[in-house]
Parts: C-alpha cells; sequence; structure tokens
C-alpha cells in the first residue's frame, strides 16, 4: 500500500485534539458493543471512530449524502491520524494495524468524495468495505470479541482461514491470493458494480494485484507504472480483450459484464499473469499470507460458500447463517496445477524469454 499523506483527508487532522476529545454521543457510549478496552487510548479513538461510523450509517438511512460525505471526513481524519501518531509503537503487529488504519482512511477518503445522490449505490459499497475493514481488524486483534459482539458488523459474519497444499500434498506457508465468496445471493434489481474502477498496475514486471474479484459490471484501470512497453490481453471466455502495447504513465481500462475467470496475461512477458474473477455478487474477500478470510454483512439465509484459487482445487460448502452469527469456515485446497501455462495473444507459444 502506498504512503498516504497527512493531505488524505483534505481537513486538519483532528486528532491533533486527541485525546483532549470530548465524546458527545452517549449512544456509543452506552452501547452494548463496547467492553472494558484495557487501553484507554484505544478506547477514545475506537469511540471517536464508532461515532463517525454510526453517523454515517443514519446519513445512509437517512438519504442524506451531506451528512455521510461530512462524517466519512472525521472517519478519515481520525484513522490516518491513528496510523500516523504510531499510539502502540511499541505493540506487536503493529505495522499490521496501521496497514488496517490507512486502508481504512482511504475508504472513508473515498466515500467523502461521493456527495451527489445519485452516487448513493456506490457509496454504499463503499461503507461496506469499511464495514468490513473495521470487522476484519476486530477479529484479528480484538481480544474476545466473540463474547462483546462484531462491532459494527450487522447481520452474519463468515470468518476463516485457508490451508493451500501443492501438487506434492506439502502445505504452502503463503496463503495468499485466494478469493473466498458466495456463489448467487439474491438482491431485489440486483447487485450495483463498483464505480470506483479497481486497478491492476503494470509494476516491475508483474501485475498488482495478481487476484482481482470483481463484482459483474465493473470496469478495471489497467495503468503501466512500468519503465518499459507492455501489451496486456486475455483470451478467456467472460471478456476476450487486446489493450495493445502502450507506454508509461498510460491507462486503459476494460469493463467486465459477464460473471467468470478472466485470465490476464503480456503478450510480450510470459511470465506476468494476473486473474479478475467477475462475481454475481460484493460477498466476496482475498485471503492475506496467512490465508484468513472475512465476509460481513450477511443477511440471514443458506448460501454456497466456495473458493477458487489459481491453481485450482476450489472448494464449495453450504453455510447456514442467522441470529448475527458469527460463522467459522475452514477452508483445504488441494491444487490440481502446477502453473498457469498459458500462451500468446495468437494462441502461440512465447518465442523469447526475458
Ligand atoms: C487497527 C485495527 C482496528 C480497526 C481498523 C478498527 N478497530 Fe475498533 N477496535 C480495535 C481494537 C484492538 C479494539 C479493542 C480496544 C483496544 O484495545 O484498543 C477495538 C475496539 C472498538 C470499540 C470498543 C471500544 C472499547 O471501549 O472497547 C469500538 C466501538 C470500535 N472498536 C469501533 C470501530 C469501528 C466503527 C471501526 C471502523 C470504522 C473500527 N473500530 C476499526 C481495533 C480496530
Amino acid at each position: 500500500m502506498k504512503a498516504l499523506g497527512k493531505g488524505i483527508c483534505s481537513l486538519a487532522p483532528v486528532l491533533l485534539l486527541w485525546p483532549a476529545v470530548e465524546l458527545s454521543s452517549t449512544r456509543v457510549a452506552s452501547s452494548p458493543f463496547l467492553h472494558n478496552s484495557p487501553s484507554l487510548q484505544g478506547q477514545a479513538t475506537m469511540k471517536l471512530m464508532a461515532e463517525s461510523f454510526l453517523a454515517i450509517e443514519k446519513g445512509f438511512a437517512d438519504g442524506d449524502v451531506v451528512a455521510v460525505a461530512e462524517q466519512a471526513k472525521l472517519l478519515c481524519e481520525t484513522s490516518s491520524g491513528i496510523a500516523a501518531l504510531k499510539l502502540e509503537g511499541g505493540k506487536k503487529d503493529f505495522a499490521e494495524r496501521q496497514e488496517y488504519q490507512l486502508g481504512l482512511a482511504a475508504l472513508a477518503a473515498q466515500l467523502a468524495a461521493l456527495k451527489e445522490p445519485g452516487q448513493l449505490p456506490s457509496a454504499a459499497l463503499v461503507l461496506h468495505d469499511i464495514r468490513h475493514t473495521c470487522v476484519s481488524c476486530h477479529l484479528r486483534f480484538r481480544d474476545g470479541n466473540e463474547e462483546s459482539g462484531l462491532f459494527p458488523a450487522h447481520d452474519n459474519t463468515i470468518q476463516g482461514a485457508v490451508r493451500l497444499r501443492d501438487m506434492s500434498g506439502a502445505e504452502r506457508k503463503d496463503r495468499s491470493g485466494v478469493v473466498v465468496f458466495l456463489d448467487q445471493v439474491v438482491r431485489p434489481g440486483g447487485w450495483p458494480s463498483d464505480a470506483r474502477i479497481p486497478k491492476i498496475v503494470q509494476a516491475d514486471m508483474d501485475f498488482q494485484p495478481r487476484v482481482l474479484p470483481v463484482v459483474r459490471g465493473t470496469t478495471v484501470g489497467f495503468p503501466n507504472e512500468d519503465n518499459v512497453f507492455h501489451n496486456v490481453f486475455s483470451l478467456s471466455k467472460p471478456k476476450p480483450f487486446d489493450l495493445g502495447i502502450y507506454e508509461v504513465g498510460e491507462t486503459r481500462t476494460v469493463t467486465f459484464e459477464e460473471t467468470g475467470l478472466v485470465r490476464v496475461f503480456c503478450n510480450i512477458h510470459p511470465k506476468m499473469a494476473s486473474f479478475v474473477l467477475v462475481l454475481q455478487n460484493p460477498h466476496f474477500a482475498v485471503t492475506d499470507a496467512e490465508g484468513r478470510f472475512v465476509l460481513t454483512g450477511l443477511p440471514d439465509g443458506e448460501y454456497t460458500l466456495r473458493s477458487w484459487h489459481e491453481l485450482g482445487g476450489g472448494t464449495t460448502q453450504k453455510v447456514v447463517l442467522r441470529d448475527a452469527d458469527l460463522h467459522s469456515a475452514d477452508i483445504d485446497i488441494q491444487e490440481t496445477r502446477k502453473s498457469v501455462a498459458h500462451k500468446t495473444k495468437f494462441g502461440k507459444p512465447y518465442r523469447t524469454k526475458y
């Protein structure tokens, strides 16, 4: 993740006032989700974040985009402020906590920029991601979260870890890049696409990220931030495309209308590969290096939880959720392929190595 400057929220950081902040809302103070944090600092900042979050939700309920944007700005300041302050500098896992806070700040900044009434559907997706970040961090770092409630989770949550075995049966250390998702979730009017234009960057002779799940209808940007030319293409059925050769600094885009797997390669550099998994709904997550994933905001119901991995062995399991369940799902993947062999855009083997 890129380092975020102070200016990310485009307002003076509210945390300059911290920790002398007066917490006005009794709603948060009396919330059943609050448990006695061992750290007063943690309590104060979290209450601040929780206040903004609740106000954002209220703004949504009222259809008040301006209120949503204002509170999102506050949330951005708080989270980027926490990240900058290194409150818990001595603490184990500090870098990881900081990543969560920076991620949260970036999302809050995105939400703060959506000020038009027509942007509410996009804003809802950003809110979903914000909630996901809060809950993921709580599951990771907040002791005893099971008992204290997964604030600010709504409805049900699925969490778990993926284990990966290669063809020889050996366990992989790096378990990142597995997509875990719910198959076919019904929603009246269908699911909105993601208007934020997620990116797959060409850098250091590679695609980053390597795995990108998106909701159907989403446009993906392919910026070239490398110091060489690339030719991004795909021969995959849901969306064959060829972006041609383009220079450093240029971005070309592709819109993915059909669900399915789109394998993306470079016609010049055979080692470059990326996978766009086009899904029916936004209930998906990509595992981290330890294989962990979290899905939040799931209404009661019976679902099919699926996993996908570039080397095969994806799994399917039924999950029944009700009453704000925290469901744990462990997933074992036995790979079925050694590599992602592929050909050039002309269907021929690559002639050059690089
Ligand atoms: C960096 C990880 C992280 C992120 C991101 C995070 N939290 Fe927390 N949160 C914690 C931890 C850890 C605690 C337990 C308190 C402590 O020890 O600091 C906590 C506690 C809380 C509490 C209870 C405070 C108390 O008195 O115990 C609330 C409310 C809360 N968080 C809300 C939120 C909301 C809302 C978001 C997202 C907008 C969020 N948190 C994002 C780590 C995080």
